[in-house]
């Protein structure tokens, strides 16, 4: 099935991936490895980021890397020298898995050459955009929100009401500052309660100073518009471009941004507790891992549960 017979709403061709962070949260197996290749169960986080942009309709991915991280892109490229030892030895449902990457979209680089923040990573994607595209999606590889499904609406809801589409996640008060935070207002004649009006964005605020609970959790689709806004922001939280500021000048001059608040889960796969949730929550709905998973965490989490010491004399 084409991507447009999948996903007839789909209101953007291209997805952009910024990856290019140095992923300090994962030392020391980001030492060599990019975090965005390591395994979520067996897939690397990047492989399912991609699978969602492309079940909702994007056709290319771009991914924003830095230099020296080019196995990031290389995942995406076929390997048949790989693929033809596989197919010999019969092995072909890992065929199909080492296969998955490489069919599931176009895939392009470019590098953002000085880690400037997200607002500057997503802005070396428009030199690649044909120019018929009015829309992007972008999809933060730190992020996994399950189940899939959510740019979908968020197309819907640009349909509907035009300009730029973020999802938001309602998190612990405790936690506002780890994010990008949503002044919202309900829409009067919206039938989905989830879809909410943006008034204001700012990137990680005091606890006192956020305007509420609602998060981005690193989907957006965005209007075009938003390049023409990230060439006129100042370095802003951390001293970085921020994609937020670049949303909140747009708003501030009238474009219009909703936000689809997803009730599933998110998980961040940017630090380890996140990532060990991630790989456990789809490990136990995997046919292959979930059984002998979910035997092995009951008898773990169990008070009856004493490690077994080999007695040495
Ligand atoms: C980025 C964005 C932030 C967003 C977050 C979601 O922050 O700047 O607005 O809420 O991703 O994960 P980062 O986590 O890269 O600091």
């Amino acid at each position: 099935m084409t991507a447009a017979e999948k996903s007839p709403d789909a209101c953007f061709r291209t997805a952009v991936v910024p990856a290019a962070g140095l992923g300090t949260r994962f030392l020391p197996a980001t030492k060599t490895v990019p975090k965005e290749l390591l395994p979520v169960v067996d897939t690397p986080g990047i492989e399912l980021v991609a699978g969602e942009a492309a079940d909702s309709g994007a056709r290319r991915l771009v991914i924003v890397t830095s230099p020296g991280k080019d196995g990031v892109v290389a995942h995406f490229v076929e390997d048949l020298v790989l693929e033809h030892k596989l197919e010999e030895r019969g092995k072909f449902q890992l065929l199909e898995k080492v296969r998955r990457a490489p069919g599931l979209l176009d895939v392009t680089s470019v590098v953002q050459d000085e880690p400037k923040g997200l607002g500057h990573a997503v802005a070396q994607a428009e030199r690649v955009l044909d120019d018929d595209e009015d829309a992007i999606a972008v999809l933060l590889p730190d992020d996994l929100v399950l189940p899939r499904g959510v740019l979908d609406v968020m197309c819907r809801v640009r349909r509907k009401r035009g300009g730029s589409v973020l999802c938001a996640i309602d998190v612990p008060k405790d936690q506002v500052s780890s994010y990008g935070v949503f002044e919202v207002e309900a829409v009067p004649d919206a039938v989905n309660p989830n879809v909410l009006k943006v008034n204001g964005m700012v990137e990680k605020p005091a606890m006192e100073d956020a305007p509420s609970t609602f998060a981005a959790a690193g989907r957006y689709i965005l209007d075009r518009a938003v390049f023409d806004a990230l060439r006129r922001i100042e370095p802003g939280a951390g001293g970085e471009l921020q994609l937020t500021d670049a949303i909140s000048l747009m708003i501030a001059e009238g474009h219009p941004v909703h936000v689809v608040v997803h009730r599933g889960a998110r998980h961040d796969l940017g630090n380890p507790g996140g990532y060990l949730r991630a790989a456990v929550d789809i490990a136990l709905d995997s046919d292959e891992y979930g059984p002998a998973l979910r035997e092995w965490l009951e008898q773990r989490l169990s008070p009856d549960w004493a490690p077994q010491l080999t007695q040495y004399e």
